[in-house]
């Protein structure tokens, strides 16, 4: 008996140990190794007809006293631009599923009104629509993403809608819209089929959905140049079998599958918790991890080349609504615990930008995890909005990845890891490491280590508080704030960074990479590539590894060779290209159908699916010297074309001559 108490006793005096203690954490991050850009659209915002979202918060007409653009608030565009909106969800959300597109477009006066059943109850006027939405992303600069109504809504709604966006054909669908004054189509690129469809857009089974998607997506067109980018309605949280079915039933018919998950916290508001309620939130958050992670096994199995993009399209903290305010309108506050909570996210959807490509936080002014909050014609940044202007600086860089040995926090019997991280290298050469804390009791110090980059430069911001639930307010605006920050030390490639408890850092690093040498020396290199010729029919590109060729040969560069004479037929090109100086190149193909290239066996150009000409471009450093390339290729009924270009420093996009391609001899 006495052993047990003595065992207790040294337990919880470690753990108290631990709690003071300022502990070691250890990353390595080697810029040498630049694989996967990260996609803007991760930075992506939502906005519903929820509460004082739309109607308060972005539109207040064009005859308020509140300054405003056309009926939108001037003071809410300048804070988006601010942190690079890149794309922008709407009109829901479970409105969509309700949302009739033409009651929203035409003379104000004459839009029919409807009830907002999901939030409040309350009247909807449809003076917010269509056009008031694109004027709104053309302010903002971002890109539109309109979800489509599959719930309640008909093929034909739908239809017509893509074609008064983004036709300039002659028809009605266009002569509508000129009459509402805009002449030329917006050419809007992603769309969704519906949302949450396994809920309220429509209390779907996986299968039944499924073939909704092929049915809708078949009369969503295409207009001119614009492809869309569909994309279907995805799991909620850990539903592994609603992807699986999806995916293996529909992966063609589709360019992304949103996945929805929420920290909830819903029994108290978001300022009103002590550590408990700290704990539970940021391991909910850290959840995402693991989702991320298991759904992309799934997606991985039915699409090796990652075309399809998970889109994280609702994500966010979400709590009791502030007091004495509509509970269907989902106003809350916002603290330095959603500050922490969106870095966490920030940091996986960065790690995993192979597959996640677009992500939006729910939701962007006055709703769930806002970035603004307004007062009438007051607003106020919320430090959740100064941790997407940290963040912005990884908006289409080139993701560097890390490994992280964190110390845990411990809090209770339960243990989380400290700190999280990510780590990119935009175009002008430039490094930046966002590192987050997410103990409120301990400081942590940070050791990095950094392969592949010199540097001598850095400099960095933090965004930090003195209590959990610190938070701006309308007399205090300023409470949480990004702050310079100074507390590292560099020395050659180490870097030392001492964090405050529950802070959010970012690091500029300015010097030059390293790139690894490249492996290959040709023993006899011959200019050209060799090739193998498939047997194939299919939708998307083949696991080539499974395949056998029907015969193989070698080729002067990425023509289709005189050989091939199946309608449907793959083709594998393998061979080396040689860079002639270390830099940023650019690799693009146009094919129809599908292609992908591959450089030193890292996917670069992902240009897969059936499709005519399209263009799809990546890009990746490379150093002088002979590089593994391989281009992959398929070709489905009808149409057919390959080009392959490459455009690097001091070179102009160009065809990749012979003269740049080897094989051994
Ligand atoms: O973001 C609020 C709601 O949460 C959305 O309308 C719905 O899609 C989700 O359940």
């Amino acid at each position: 008996m006495k052993k047990i108490y003595l065992l207790i006793l040294l337990v919880v005096i470690s753990q108290l140990t631990i709690k003071s203690q300022t502990t070691e954490n250890e990353i390595t991050i080697d810029a040498s190794i630049q694989e996967y850009k990260i996609n803007k659209n991760i930075y992506g915002q939502f906005a519903e007809h929820l509460g004082h979202l739309i109607y308060g918060g972005i539109w207040v007409g064009p005859n308020s006293s509140i300054p405003n653009i056309n009926g939108i608030r001037k003071d809410v565009v300048e804070a988006l631009k601010e942190i690079r909106v890149p794309v922008l969800r709407w009109p829901g959300g479970c409105f969509a599923d309700e949302y009739h597109w033409m009651d929203g477009i035409g003379d104000p006066k004459d839009r029919p009104t409807m009830i907002n059943t999901n939030w409040g109850g309350v009247t909807e006027d449809n003076s917010f629509g269509t056009n008031e939405f694109l004027e709104l992303c053309s302010l903002i600069g971002c890109d539109p993403y309109i979800t489509g109504n599959v719930g309640s809504g008909t093929v034909k709604e739908l239809s017509q809608w893509v074609e008064y966006v983004n036709s300039d054909n002659i028809s009605p669908m266009t002569d509508l819209r000129k009459k509402n004054g805009r002449e030329k189509s917006w050419g809007v690129k992603y769309w969704a089929i519906g949302n949450e469809n396994w809920g309220c857009g429509g209390n779907m089974l996986p299968d039944f959905y499924a073939d909704q998607v092929r049915r809708y997506g078949t009369y969503m067109h295409n207009y001119g140049k614009n492809k869309l980018f569909k994309i279907a309605c995805g799991p909620s949280g850990g539903d592994y079998n609603w992807t699986d079915v999806l995916m293996k039933e529909d992966a063609p018919y589709f360019d992304g599958l949103a996945l929805h998950y929420y920290s909830f916290a819903n029994q108290k508001t978001a300022t009103d918790f002590d550590e408990d309620g700290w704990f539970d939130i940021m391991k909910k958050t850290l959840e995402m991890n693991e989702l991320i992670e298991k759904h992309s096994v799934i997606m991985d199995k039915y699409d090796p080349f990652k075309r399809v993009a998970l889109v994280v399209d609702e994500w966010g903290t979400w709590y009791k609504v502030e007091p004495e305010t509509n509970p269907g309108f989902l106003y809350q506050q916002n603290t330095m615990r959603d500050a922490i909570a969106a870095a966490c996210n920030l940091n996986i959807f960065n790690n995993h930008c192979d597959r996640v490509r677009m992500a939006n936080i729910a939701q962007v002014v006055n709703v769930l995890q806002a970035m603004i909050l307004t007062k009438k014609d007051k607003m106020i940044l919320t430090p959740t909005y100064w941790v997407f202007n940290l963040f912005k600086v990884h908006q289409e860089a080139m993701m560097i990845p890390v490994e992280v040995s964190s110390s845990n926090y411990v809090y209770k019997d339960d243990k989380l890891p400290a700190v999280n991280c990510s780590a990119s290298i935009d175009s002008t050469g430039m490094m930046h490491i966002s590192l987050c804390n997410i103990n409120p009791d301990n400081s942590e110090k940070v050791q990095l280590s950094l392969a592949g980059f010199n540097t001598n430069k850095i400099k960095g911001k933090i965004l930090t508080a003195e209590k959990m639930n610190a938070h701006n307010t309308f007399d205090n605006p300023d409470e949480v704030k990004p702050t310079d920050f100074s507390n590292y030390d560099l020395n050659e490639n180490n870097l030392k960074v001492n964090m405050p408890p529950m802070s959010v850092i970012i690091l500029e690093l300015e010097g030059e990479v390293n790139l690894k040498k490249p492996e290959y020396n040709l023993k006899n290199p011959t200019n050209g590539l060799n090739y193998n010729y498939y047997k194939f029919s299919g939708n998307s590109l083949p696991n080539f590894t499974d395949m056998k060729p029907v015969s193989s040969g070698t080729t002067d560069n990425f023509v289709i060779p005189p050989i091939v004479s199946e309608e449907d037929f793959a083709l594998k090109y393998s061979g080396y290209i040689k860079i002639p100086v270390e830099g940023l190149y650019t690799f693009y193909t146009t094919s129809d159908d599908g292609s992908a290239v591959l450089i030193d066996n890292r996917l670069i150009v992902n240009n897969d699916g059936r499709h005519a000409m399209v263009e799809n471009s990546g890009y990746v450093m490379l150093n002088k010297g002979y590089h593994k390339i391989e281009l992959l290729f398929f070709q489905a009924g009808g149409g057919m074309g390959l080009d392959v270009n490459i455009k690097g420093p001091n070179m102009e996009k160009q065809i990749i001559s012979t003269d740049m391609l080897y094989r051994e001899n």
